[in-house]
Order: C-alpha cells, then sequence, then structure tokens
C-alpha cells in the first residue's frame, strides 16, 4: 500500500491520514486544492518525499478543476496554484521541486487537453520513481550497516514519510532483507512525535525490533553503548548543512562527541545546490503543539512558545550521505554528489 497516490477513477488523491496513527490506519481522499493544502499543512501527509508526491499530485488537482477555456488561462491557474502548494511548507524543498517539476513539463504542451495529460502524468511519474529511488538508497545504504547494528533513527524517514519504503527506515529495511539483524532505537520527535507515533509503528509491522526513547535519552543511550549508528532523513540539503526534523543537530553533535558514525539517506530531490544554512526559512509552527499533547493542556495556555519545526546539521557531523546514486563520503561535494 502507497502511502498516497493518484485515483485516476475518481481524479482525486488518496492517502492515508498519519494524524491518526498509530491508534488508526485511516485512508482519506483528497478532492481540491484546498483539501491537500490543509492535509499537508496538518501534517495528514508528511515527511520530504511524501510531500513531493503532495506537490505532483496537488497540480493534478488542479488541473483537473480548472474551468480555463484557453491554454493561457489554465496556464495561469496553474501558477497560481503552484504558489499556493509552495507556500505550505517551506522547508522540505522536494514539495516546490515536484511542483516546479510539473510546472516545466507543461512547457512541451500544443493544446489544453495536452496540459491536462502531461501534468497528471508527470504527477503520477513523480510518486512512482519515487519509490524505486527509496530502493536504491536502500541497495547502496544496507552497506553501511552490519549485522548486530544497534541504529538510532529520529522523526520518521520510512514509508509514510516517502510513497513507499523510505529513506533512513528503507536503509535499515534493505539491511534487515539482506539477512542482517538490525536494532532500532526511535527517538521520540516531540513535539508531534513522528518517531514514536510512525516510526515504531511502521517497523513493528515488519517486526523489525524498535525500542522508543524520548528524544533527551539520546545522549544518556550513546553514552552507554547501546547506539552502534545513527541514520536519518533530510528534508533540505544545502552546501554547507542537512535541514531534518528538530532534534537532529543536537544527535549529531551526541554522536560526533562518542564517535559513533551518523548517516543521512535522501533523494537527489532534497537537495539545494544554491541554497545555505542562511537562506533557508525554517517553519515556525503553532504555538499550541508544545501547549497542549493529544487535546490535553501540558503547559499554561498563554505561554510564549518557540516552536521551529527543523534544524541544520553541519556537514561536519556527518560521516556519509546515501542517496540513490550511492553512498558519498566528505567532503560533499554537492556538484559531484547529483551528478
Ligand atoms: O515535519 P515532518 O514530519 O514533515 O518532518 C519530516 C522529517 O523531518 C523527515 O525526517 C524528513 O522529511 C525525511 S523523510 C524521508
Amino acid at each position: 500500500m502507497r502511502t498516497i497516490d493518484w485515483n485516476d477513477e475518481s481524479k482525486n488523491i488518496v492517502l492515508v491520514d498519519q494524524t491518526y496513527l498509530p491508534v488508526e490506519l485511516k485512508i482519506i481522499e483528497c478532492d481540491n486544492l484546498a483539501s491537500i493544502c490543509e492535509a499537508i499543512r496538518s501534517l495528514r501527509v508528511r515527511g520530504a518525499p511524501a510531500l513531493a508526491a503532495a506537490g505532483g499530485f496537488g497540480m493534478a488537482l488542479a488541473v483537473n478543476l480548472s474551468s480555463a477555456t484557453s491554454m493561457e488561462m489554465l496556464l495561469k491557474d496553474l501558477k497560481v496554484a503552484a504558489d499556493t502548494l509552495k507556500a505550505t511548507r517551506p522547508t522540505a524543498v522536494n514539495l516546490a521541486w515536484a511542483v516546479n517539476r510539473v510546472l516545466k513539463a507543461t512547457e512541451d504542451a500544443y493544446d489544453l487537453d495536452s496540459i491536462k495529460d502531461i501534468v497528471i502524468s508527470e504527477a503520477i511519474r513523480i510518486a512512482d520513481e519515487d519509490v524505486k529511488i527509496n530502493k536504491s538508497i536502500g541497495k547502496h545504504g544496507h552497506r553501511l550497516l552490519e549485522d548486530g547494528d544497534r541504529v538510532m533513527t529520529h522523526c520518521n524517514a520510512g514509508r509514510m514519510a516517502c510513497v513507499d519504503w523510505g529513506t533512513a527506515l528503507g536503509v535499515i529495511r534493505s539491511a534487515v532483507e539482506k539477512g542482517k539483524e538490525i536494532e532500532v532505537i526511535a527517538c521520540e520527535t516531540r513535539p508531534l512525535n513522528q518517531g514514536g507515533r510512525i516510526t515504531t509503528w511502521e517497523l513493528m509491522q515488519d517486526n523489525i525490533p524498535v525500542t522508543l526513547i524520548t528524544d533527551s535519552m539520546s545522549g544518556h543511550v550513546m553514552k552507554n553503548g547501546m547506539v552502534d549508528k545513527v541514520i536519518v532523513g533530510a528534508d533540505r540539503i544545502t552546501q554547507d548543512v542537512v535541514f531534518n526534523k528538530i532534534g537532529t543537530y543536537t544527535h549529531s553533535v551526541l554522536a560526533r562527541e562518542h564517535d559513533i558514525p551518523f548517516f543521512v539517506a535522501a533523494p537527489i530531490s532534497t537537495f539545494d545546490p544554491n541554497g545555505w544554512e542562511e537562506t533557508v526559512k525554517i517553519e515556525e509552527r503553532d504555538a499550541d503543539e508544545l501547549r497542549y499533547m493529544a487535546g490535553q493542556q501540558i503547559a499554561p495556555a498563554n505561554v510564549r512558545v518557540y516552536n521551529p519545526a527543523f534544524d541544520a546539521t553541519p556537514m561536519e557531523n556527518i560521516t556519509a550521505i546515501v542517496t540513490e546514486k550511492g553512498i558519498f563520503q566528505p567532503p560533499f561535494l554537492l556538484d559531484e554528489v547529483m551528478m
């Protein structure tokens, strides 16, 4: 089952609503641009590669629902849809990458119907490619893991963060497929608990041993020799840093302190070769994500809150980056990695 897909019969997007996990595997449908934008903002669909698919399929919804009667009008509608989709979440570059790729594909259109065909087939292609890319990341990346490794991960970079298979968890899945015994330590990932809710659920479904810890325990478990390697996904890789879920930087500093290899697994679509740490906007999310948990108030209702969704890990803290093209060691020259 895919995390997100296009239903060509009903011309809508079908996706797992991840806000219900692990309690319920709820499937929802998005029939219009507003509903897919809401699903992205609310993290019903989340994770950089899944956001790419959502962006592509969002464009497919827009082309399908447009009442434009000329190519010019339709392309204008698509441009508005593209801007709306890209504004939903600014940090994961994959979303903008997919939307721009769909827009670019329309340059080959010759009439109104061809625009529709091109947009829908390009969106489907992006989703199909994602599965193959994740398998390739796993094919290369499993070599980083040895039989018996205890591997820490943060947030969810599994099949729920992609169309299928996963990046960081894809590497773990591929290692297990090769017969290696891997134990995972999943960090809870406050405030929205993608690690506690989604990573643990995914791995348990695959019978991969997993232990849940709070984010603040990572130093303790590393110091006590309970972690052999760390592997995480990424939302954007610039010349100097890897942006990923808030907390990743802290784990990277601790891993370096304890001589533990720290790996990043991500598709090439996550790379922003012209970006630098200071040029990227880190999404700040609603204060209530810290004031409430599962509807229960856990802090004063009016306390001032700082809630950045991502942080930046410097390249010096990273041992290797694995993409669909292979494993890369420092120095990470983005032009070479992306070739
Ligand atoms: O806010 P989220 O849940 O979308 O953040 C997701 C992450 O930070 C993931 O680690 C990242 O997107 C990589 S997913 C393969």
